[in-house]
């Protein structure tokens, strides 16, 4: 048997259902006496709700309930704020009283007999606002609330930048940015009697329910959550928002199903986004260019209903070898809705500043940028103590792989010295990581008499290939070809699986799926042991059964080929049995978790191209070398990686969410002005994954590749901006304008 499923560049088992439109996403779900509701949004960002006035929508056609908070009953907090078991995105239940406190905050839900009908009516509810003033701008902030929520300190930082004869002192802005998968947030909500089931567009529907159960105050076992396939999310779906609470409660109000989806709009307002971060980097540096003191201070709003931490830090205490490091990161509320984790939460947004200093510094030190990193290449984890080894490590290769492929070598690097016809080149690199985190799951295989296979997990498929990845571990396990191999996910009612979040779904489920599969194996065997006229008695010498085990769908004796023995299904058959199934369920070892600091790393080289005379600028190369341990599918893995870095292209270049500071509205909350990179901003992308399995993680040594390929691009894409311009941005996204006064300036 070959082992060489694992890590093929299989296409994915769900491809053609969604290709052939027979996936089905949450408001596809076909349902029988279905009735629409469309939420009323606050058009103010701070205010009280004086009266909701519902009499002209009420007598609407088809109108059927108009619920808001005078009308409704109380729904409950989370117990998040107790235990991590379950979060939510927002603590705050819809309807709780009369308070707004962002623009487009939920403040009526009207349910009708058709979309049509509920869209019009909820257009004819007037709310009228006791409003007061909005703060929506950092500068316009009240003092931060409170003591800072990160504080991390080693050596004396402080000091040591004093006497340090080279230092960087810079303060860099990300603005918010707001996740837009294409599939927009959506539920469904069936109750039958007590019991709800949710058909809802969730990164994780085992924490939904914990959730749901929590905030309605209904049992766990009444709250049923279906997800089977999700037009992704990037953060934006890990936990419920409100939308999916109106739902239940029109729902019941009602007594058929309801249906509510976040039209684009309301995504740029109750579902989430990256908050901006003002980050001040200071470092200090010997003259040959060994850091002696890096200082990292976040400024990040969040918003008055639930406090949402953007660890942007966390990074900077790693990344480098520095003896004397402190950060700090401190929180401001505003008339916004809450923030939560938008790909590569932290990690992404504070490596712009950590990576882009580096540049300026080595700019400095007149040193090479990927020489400073060298100088600077942390063996151990520093910012325990002690330090920690790391799980396994391969960024040294990363950068070199890099760098050969790209052609680093040839770069001059006198801004604008590289030119190609009327274009300027500008090449940069940044440094990408992520943590490599590992879960809890329970695991299903089950091995059928028809020679079929299934293997099911409440876990979900965002749009990475974890269906995939399931049946890549079956069909090595088991010799059962791919394509008999049925996953099944999605659906509380399964065995317990991970969110689909933090990059951890890979390697949480690994183990369980190899871990049940063995065990389903096991039992075949246990079965073919007591065959009545089992052919693996003839094999055994001295009357103890021989050894089996299961190789290309067979089962045999160890030590005799596969052909020896027999398919599964045939001794499933002759013990009339429809099947045999075993659950596994795994954990991470805290032990080995304590011993090592497991984190992905990679470098990611970038070619801009600036045509001054018509003010272009374009990407136009891209080079990403990852190391993420084994890779389970280079197909679904490259996707990963090459989807990221095209994120990482419209956080440099594009995406920026921009609020009326009047009315606190996401002024650009549509996909005519928010903008994202679209086919045309995307060059040839490379990804080289350099693959050294890291077995302290998994027996697989696989880690995850969801969030690493977005981490170094924005500060590889600025440094390259620099080198072809001149224009250092420090302020995201790159804005033209800035690029044609920083021309003007040199020509001047
Ligand atoms: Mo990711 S931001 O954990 O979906």
């Amino acid at each position: 048997m070959s082992t060489s499923i694992i890590g093929a560049p299989i296409t994915r088992i769900d491809g053609s259902l969604k290709v052939t439109g027979a996936a089905l996403y949450a408001v596809d779900h076909p349902m029988d006496d279905i009735a629409f509701g469309v939420p009323v949004a606050s058009t103010v960002g701070n205010a009280r709700i004086v009266n909701i006035e519902t009499s002209i929508a009420q007598r609407m056609p088809g109108v059927l309930a108009i619920l808001h908070h005078g009308n409704t009953e109380q729904l409950f907090r989370p117990a998040e704020q107790l235990e991590p078991s379950s979060r939510a995105g927002e603590v705050r239940p819809p309807f709780e009283d009369d308070k707004v406190y962002y623009y487009g905050q939920y403040v009526a839900l009207v349910v009708a007999n058709t979309f049509e009908q509920a869209q019009d009516a909820a257009s004819h509810v007037k709310v009228d606002y006791e409003a007061h003033p909005n703060v929506v701008e950092i500068a316009a902030a009240q003092a931060p609330e409170g003591p800072p929520r990160i504080h991390y300190s080693r050596g004396s930082a402080g000091e040591a930048f004093e006497s340090a004869p080279v230092k960087i002192d810079e303060t860099y802005e990300i603005p918010t940015e707001t996740h837009n998968p294409m599939e927009m947030h959506a539920t469904i909500a069936k109750w039958d009697g007590d019991k709800v089931t949710l058909y809802e567009s969730t990164q994780g529907v085992v924490n939904h329910q914990h959730v749901m159960s929590e905030m309605l105050g209904i049992p766990l076992d009444q709250v049923q959550v279906i997800a089977t396939f999700i037009g992704s999310g990037f953060g934006g779906k890990l936990f419920p928002w409100p939308h999916s609470l109106l739902a239940a409660m029109g729902a019941k109000r009602v007594k058929r199903p309801v249906k509510v989806q976040v039209p684009r709009s309301l995504m740029f307002t109750t579902v989430g986004h990256r908050p901006l971060t003002q980050q001040r980097m200071r470092m200090g540096a010997t003259r040959d260019g060994k850091l002696v003191s890096i200082q990292h201070d976040v400024l990040q709003p969040t918003s008055l209903v639930d406090t949402y931490v953007e660890q942007c830090t966390g990074v900077t205490t790693m990344l480098y070898s520095c003896d004397n490091v402190a950060a700090k990161q401190t929180l401001v509320p505003m008339n916004i809705g809450t923030p939560t984790p938008m790909r590569g939460p932290g990690i992404v947004p504070g490596l712009f500043p950590l990576e882009s200093a580096m540049d300026e510094l080595a700019i400095k030190l007149n040193l090479d940028p990927l020489e400073l990193r060298l100088k600077n290449y942390a063996e151990q984890d520093e910012s325990y103590n002690p330090a920690r080894p790391f799980s396994s490590k391969r960024l040294r290769e990363c950068y070199q792989t890099g760098a050969e492929r790209f052609g680093w070598s040839k770069r001059t690097a006198q801004v604008g010295s590289m030119k190609r016809g009327d274009e300027v080149l500008g090449w940069g690199m940044g440094t990408a990581t992520w943590h490599a985190g590992r879960g809890t799951a329970t695991v299903r295989v089950r091995l059928n008499a028809d020679g079929t296979a299934r293997a099911s997990c409440a876990t979900q498929d965002i749009g990475t290939g974890t269906y995939t990845i399931f049946a890549q571990v079956v069909s090595e396990k088991t010799g059962i070809p791919i394509d008999k191999i049925e996953v099944v996910l999605g659906d509380t009612s399964l065995p317990d699986g991970p969110t689909s979040g933090g990059s951890t779904v890979t390697a949480t489920v690994l183990p369980a799926v190899t871990q049940a599969t063995q065990g389903a194996i096991d039992r075949v065997i246990a079965a073919a042991q007591t065959l009545p006229s089992s052919p693996f008695k003839r094999v055994s010498a001295g009357g103890d059964p021989p050894t089996l085990k299961m190789t290309a769908g067979r089962i045999h004796a160890a030590d005799q080929p596969p052909e020896s023995g027999m398919p599964f299904q045939e001794v499933l058959a002759q013990k009339r049995l429809a099947a045999l199934e075993a659950e596994s369920r795994t954990a991470p070892d805290p032990a080995e978790a304590h011993k090592f600091s497991a984190h992905s790393f990679g470098a990611q080289f970038l070619e801009v191209a600036w045509d001054p005379g018509i003010a272009r600028l374009r990407v136009t190369r891209g080079v990403t070398v990852i190391d993420a341990g084994k890779i389970i599918n280079h197909r679904t893995g490259r996707n990963q990686i090459l989807g990221a870095v095209v994120m990482g292209i419209g956080m440099g270049l594009f995406e920026e969410t921009i609020y009326d500071p009047r009315n606190a509205k996401p002024l650009n909350n549509n996909f005519a002005d928010y903008l994202v990179g679209t086919n045309a901003d995307i060059p040839e992308l490379d990804c080289i994954f350099v693959e050294y399995p890291d077995l302290h993680v998994n027996e697989y040594g696989a880690r995850g590749i969801g969030e690493i390929g977005l981490a170094g691009v924005a500060p590889a894409l600025t440094m390259a901006v620099y080198h072809a311009t001149g224009v250092r941005v420090r302020k995201l996204p790159v804005r033209i304008e800035e690029l044609m006064a920083g021309q003007r300036t040199m020509t001047a």
